[in-house]
This record gives C-alpha cells, sequence and structure tokens, in this order.
C-alpha cells in the first residue's frame, strides 16, 4: 500500500515556550507520524489562516512549499489527503471536521477538546459517519503506562469489583476532557446514565476562547452501574490524587499527590492492609513522554484497518456528554439524565444571560 498523504489543518507557531496562548500542538502530531515506521505516511500539505506560521511548519517538516495554504478548503480540495489532523482551537473543531468529511479522506486526527457545544460535537461525529471517515481526537493519555497497568490492575480484580472511580484536577473541559476520557477508560465503560454537578464560575477563565468554570463537584453513575466523582479547581486537591479507582477490596491512585509516593505514579493498597503497593510506570507519568506518537500510531493502523481507534469518536462523545451535562446540571439545580438534550453549551448561555458573571 502506498504512503497515506497527512494534511495539517492549524499549525500554530512553534512556540518557545508552550502555554495555554498556544502550544503548536500540530508540532506534536507532524513528529508523532513522522516516528512511524518509513514510507506509512508522507507529510504532504499543510494550512494555517498565517501564510508565515504554515511556511515555517512545511520547512521544519520537509513539506513542499507549493501545499501550504492559508484556506483550509482549497487544501482539502487540491491535495488528495488520506489523513488530516486538527489542530486549531476548540470553537472551531466542527466547523472543520464536517468541512473536511465533505472531502472524504480516511481519517480525521482532531485534538481535544471535541467543540464548543453538545450540537457540535454530535454534528461532527455524525458527518464523519455519513462520509465513512473515521475520526479520532487526542486523547493521547490513556496510552500511558500508569493508566494502562491501572485497569489491568482492576482487570486483574487487584481491588476486588470496581465500584467508584475519581478525579480532582483542572477544570472540567479543557483539561478536563482528557480526564473524562480516562476515567470512562478506567471504568471499562464509557457512557454515563446521569449526571449532577454544581459550579462557581466568579472568575473570568477564557481559555482558547472557551469559557472554563473556576471549581466544580459532580457525580455520576456509568450504565454499568461504576460511579463517577469528579472536582475541579478549588476542591480538585480534596481528591488527594489525580485520578482513583476504589473496589470492594481496595484502591488504586493514579499520579497520587502523597508526598510519600515519591514521584511514583501509580499505587494500590488493599483495605485492611497500611502498606501501598508501588507499580513501576518505567518513568512514564499522566502526561508522558510518547504518548501523542501512541496515539498517532494506533489511529494510523486503525484507519489503515477500516476500524476504530481506541480514541474514536464515539468514546470522546461519551466523555464530553458528562462534562456539557454537569454545565446543565448546574443551569437547571437538578440531576440531568442522559443522552442530554440541551444541544448548547450551558456554561456559555449562562455568560451570555448573566446567571454567572465571571469578573
Ligand atoms: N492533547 C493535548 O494534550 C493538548 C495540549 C494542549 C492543547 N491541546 C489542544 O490543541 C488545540 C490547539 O491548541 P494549540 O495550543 O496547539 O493552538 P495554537 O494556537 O498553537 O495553533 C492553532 C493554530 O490554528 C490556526 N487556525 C485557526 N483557525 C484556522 C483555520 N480556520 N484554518 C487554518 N488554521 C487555523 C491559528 O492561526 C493557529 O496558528 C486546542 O484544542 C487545545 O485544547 C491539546
Amino acid at each position: 500500500m502506498s504512503s497515506l498523504r497527512v494534511g495539517f489543518i492549524g499549525t500554530g507557531p512553534k512556540p518557545e515556550k508552550a502555554g495555554p496562548m498556544g502550544y503548536g500542538m500540530a508540532n506534536h502530531h507532524a513528529i508523532a507520524y513522522r516516528a512511524l515506521p518509513e514510507g506509512e505516511v508522507q507529510l504532504a500539505a499543510c494550512c494555517d489562516l498565517y501564510r508565515d506560521r504554515a511556511t515555517t511548519f512545511a520547512k521544519l517538516y520537509g513539506i513542499p512549499g507549493e501545499a501550504v495554504y492559508t484556506d483550509y478548503r482549497e487544501m482539502l480540495a487540491k491535495e488528495s489527503l488520506d489523513i488530516v489532523s486538527v489542530a486549531t482551537w476548540p470553537d472551531v473543531h466542527a466547523q472543520i471536521v464536517i468541512d473536511t468529511a465533505r472531502a472524504r479522506p480516511k481519517g480525521i486526527f482532531c485534538e481535544k477538546p471535541m467543540a464548543y457545544t453538545w450540537g457540535d460535537c454530535k454534528r461532527m461525529v455524525a458527518a464523519c459517519e455519513e462520509s465513512d471517515v473515521k475520526l479520532g481526537f487526542d486523547h493521547q493519555r490513556r496510552y500511558g503506562k500508569p493508566f494502562r497497568m491501572g485497569r489491568q490492575l482492576i482487570e486483574q480484580g487487584a481491588i476486588g469489583k470496581l465500584v467508584r472511580v475519581e478525579f480532582g484536577a483542572g477544570d472540567l473541559y479543557e483539561y478536563g476532557s482528557h480526564n473524562f476520557n480516562l476515567l470512562g477508560y478506567l471504568a471499562g465503560c464509557t457512557r454515563a446514565k446521569w449526571v449532577l454537578g454544581q459550579i462557581d464560575y466568579a472568575k473570568w477563565n477564557v481559555v482558547f476562547d472557551t469559557h472554563n468554570e473556576n471549581t466544580a463537584l459532580a457525580y455520576w453513575e456509568y450504565e454499568n452501574g461504576v460511579q463517577g466523582f469528579g472536582a475541579t479547581g478549588r476542591c480538585a486537591d480534596f481528591v488527594g490524587c489525580h485520578y482513583r479507582a476504589i473496589g470492594t477490596d481496595g484502591v488504586i491512585e493514579i499520579c497520587p499527590r502523597d508526598p510519600a509516593a515519591k514521584g511514583q505514579h501509580l499505587r494500590y493498597r488493599v483495605f485492611g492492609k497500611s502498606e501501598w503497593q508501588y507499580v513501576d510506570t518505567d518513568c512514564e507519568h499522566g502526561h508522558g513522554p510518547g504518548y501523542i506518537e501512541r496515539a498517532v500510531a494506533d489511529f494510523v493502523a486503525c484507519t489503515k484497518a477500516g476500524t476504530d481507534s481506541e480514541v474514536n469518536g464515539f468514546s470522546a462523545l461519551d466523555g464530553t456528554e458528562i462534562i456539557f451535562a454537569i454545565w446543565h446540571s448546574a443551569r437547571i439545580r437538578g440531576v440531568v439524565e442522559l443522552p442530554l438534550r440541551a444541544d448548547d453549551n450551558a456554561l456559555a448561555s449562562m455568560v451570555n444571560t448573566g446567571d454567572v458573571r465571571p469578573r
């Protein structure tokens, strides 16, 4: 089979210091494609609204000068791409993915979070289904050893029957997109039945053009009966670790905050025993290294085989539904039964109506 032709939308500048005003994620995608075995893919074209950014990117990754664009629709029309990587900010993901699906590449690998409204998240998955295009999201962390080995412990019964999964970190949406994906992975079930949440949004917090609450507390239940709990902002530390899985016989912690863990990233304890068992994750921690490379490799292999990767659009939808449902729950002050019917972004809507007034 000939090399798959890869194109990039939203090359970004390559930041000297990555941060919430620009990570240049397309560079991470490009590095991951280049790490694939020789001949698997060809970095064929790229596009950014700023020509200089796309030109610099093209030079860095060996893309021919004539395949540099500032209009992605023109790139899609001219370049016969097999895979398109989308690394723009989330508020334009949906439009770009829907337009790209119409050009019928084999696959679209898009940055998280999916999109800025629940309706748009569903539309982008539906557009790819209709056009028979494989859609994947960069929820790369589930390929990391602390998470893989954590799930293995659950499957081996190290903590008995799984009862509950928890996270305490960051926010629900921008960073949280990863966390809901990971908890679904640990729970062995990505779909939730109901959600109850409350938020505080007093201080303006717009990241990548999207509102993010300051603090949230939420409970939900997966279809397999496993309970979920999440805390963000000022309550995040109350959980005591990034991720926890609680079973009938014990508890697993991933990325514990306990200083006694001495920088180790996975541990478990059986109830009734005071000693933690530490599991060697080969220095892999919550963020890497090498996770984006694995996510891209899995996505490319599955796209070639015509199958869904682990980071497919449906698993992203299930985690993302919980996020939008928590914001909606805060709006209606009650339990939200899923599937979620409110297609907007309740947090952004509440800001627009003045129901929350971040300053
Ligand atoms: N997977 C992760 O761990 C991770 C980490 C950081 C950021 N992200 C996500 O990556 C995404 C991109 O963030 P970033 O920091 O890399 O962005 P960035 O600002 O570095 O780059 C985005 C680029 O997209 C371009 N762009 C916007 N609209 C466009 C259009 N219509 N056509 C072509 N180009 C367009 C912009 O000009 C910009 O250069 C965000 O959704 C963010 O949440 C993911």
